[in-house]
């Protein structure tokens, strides 16, 4: 009869958390996406990507790893990450497809010709109306005609506001000089960026990184919510413009070109928010979130042993990431094989909970668990790694969080992404822990049959 009795009650009770997981997917969806954050971000980071966020020589991409780390489990629920490349929109998506890339909150593209913001990339029309002004594209190419010593891009990147070229280096300055002084006889208001001792890109006056940057300030300022802190981060010439905003930190990373090093001495010496980091691309930034005192500055992957490290803000987002680190790890064969691990987590597991595997087929928690056990070290010495993005939380009572994010696996050269659910409940007998009540996944990208998927 108790038994029975139990068993009703444990019952109804996984019942009512499907209808709050149902609920809250449906509230999550219609949350836009510019509105993810109510107030001000307590910090911004604008960052370029080529050998500044993205280090092409770390071929196994660890210190972005590192970041992406740090960034979902500390900031994405209360700040902003922004990208700001010289790539066009076609070669950005190739850069994302190639690399482990977090999603941004906006991305600015084609050296600040082109602004976008959120996962679905919504345009932004007002800026490129704005940039009309005294350009002609046209007039531009027939000009640049003339110039024997220029070498078109590639035609991706020819875009509205933007006409890109390679040069010598010994030629850049002369053609900078009679350049300009034809297009202005001409009528147009122009600005010629020179970066990485290649690329000459033409723009029109009002665009470039620095101009844009200070256009989305000027927007959050309207909206009341500029940003607490704000971070730019670059490695060449076309980042300049970004340290010359005021009131922002500034890191040039440590690899940073002759060129930006150059502008800087020149320019904002004795500027104290500005850093030359001694670390290379993304472990520079991360320094610079440190020197700055910016906010927490130990990203999760740097940590070894989870149960010995005291964490500096406890909260859903951190848990999950941590658990995908771990997972990672006991596959890699990076941590010991101990049975504790496998322990440590089965206490944390509801013993009823079920994981909803993307297949669609159920399974108790803990006989993944099981599995995960069987699975150590099956891609040590492989290329595997795992990370977590776009990790958003939302406590839908006093002790339940429901946590959405996309969990990426990438194993020798595929990589998979499902949109994964996790209901977790601070109600614990453990002191700064939640328990895993339920898992749900569904593939986003790349599909499989594959067992060994197992979270
Ligand atoms: C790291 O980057 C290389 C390409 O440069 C890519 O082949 C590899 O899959 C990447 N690793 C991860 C974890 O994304
Ligand atoms: C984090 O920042 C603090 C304060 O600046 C610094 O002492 C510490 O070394 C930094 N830790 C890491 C891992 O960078």
């Amino acid at each position: 009869m108790f038994a029975a009795f139990s068993l009703f009650l444990i019952v109804n009770f996984l019942f009512i958390q499907l209808l709050i997981i149902v609920m809250c997917l449906q509230s999550l969806k219609v949350r836009a996406i510019m509105d993810r954050l109510t107030g001000s971000a307590r910090l911004m980071v604008v960052s370029d990507l080529d050998f500044t966020l993205v280090d092409h020589h770390d071929v196994q991409n660890l210190s972005l790893l590192r970041f992406n780390a740090l960034w979902e489990a500390y900031y994405r629920q209360n700040s902003l990450l922004v990208f700001s490349t010289g790539r066009s929109p076609a070669i950005y998506k190739q850069l994302r497809n190639e690399k482990p890339l977090l999603t941004p909150d906006i991305a600015i593209m084609s050296v600040g010709t082109e602004i976008a913001y959120g996962d679905s990339m919504v345009r932004d029309d007002v800026w490129e109306q704005y940039l009309n002004h005294k350009w002609d594209r046209d007039i531009v190419l027939e000009e640049t005609v003339k110039f024997p010593q220029l070498t078109p891009q590639q035609e991706t990147e020819q875009r509205p506001h933007k006409v890109s070229f390679f040069v010598e280096k010994f030629n850049a300055v002369e053609v900078m000089k009679s350049l300009s002084e034809r297009l202005e006889k001409c009528g147009l208001d122009v600005k010629i960026i020179y970066s990485s001792g290649t690329a000459l890109d033409i723009l029109p006056k009002g665009a470039g990184k620095g101009q844009a940057l200070a256009y989305l300030l000027k927007k959050f300022k309207i909206d009341g919510r500029v940003p607490l802190n704000t971070l730019v981060c670059g490695d060449s010439g076309n980042d300049a413009e970004l340290f010359s905003i005021p009131e922002v930190y500034g890191v040039m990373v440590s690899n940073a070109q002759e060129e930006l090093l150059q502008w800087h001495a020149e320019n904002a010496k004795n500027n104290p928010h500005i850093i030359h980091a001694t670390e290379r691309c993304a472990a520079g930034i991360i320094q610079a979130i440190g020197n700055f005192g910016l906010g927490p500055n130990v990203s999760l992957r740097d940590i070894r042993d989870f149960q010995k490290c005291k964490v500096e803000i406890f909260s859903a987002a951190h848990e999950v990431v941590k658990f995908y680190l771990l997972y990672e790890r006991w596959r890699r064969a990076d941590i010991e094989k101990s049975e504790h691990y496998m322990q440590s987590l089965r206490s944390v597991f509801y013993p009823l909970g079920i994981f909803v595997h993307p297949s669609g087929t159920e399974q108790p928690l803990h006989e993944c668990v099981d599995v995960m056990a069987s699975l150590y070290g099956d891609k040590q010495g492989k290329q595997y790694r795992v990370w977590v993005d776009r990790v958003a939380s939302a406590q839908i009572c006093s002790d339940t969080w429901l946590v959405k994010f996309d969990k990426w696996e990438l194993s020798g050269e595929e990589r998979r992404c499902c949109l994964t659910t996790v209901l977790l409940s601070s109600k614990t007998t453990l002191p700064d822990g939640f328990t895993w009540m339920h898992v749900h996944q569904t593939w986003l990208c790349g599909s499989g049959s594959e067992t060994t998927w197992v979270f």
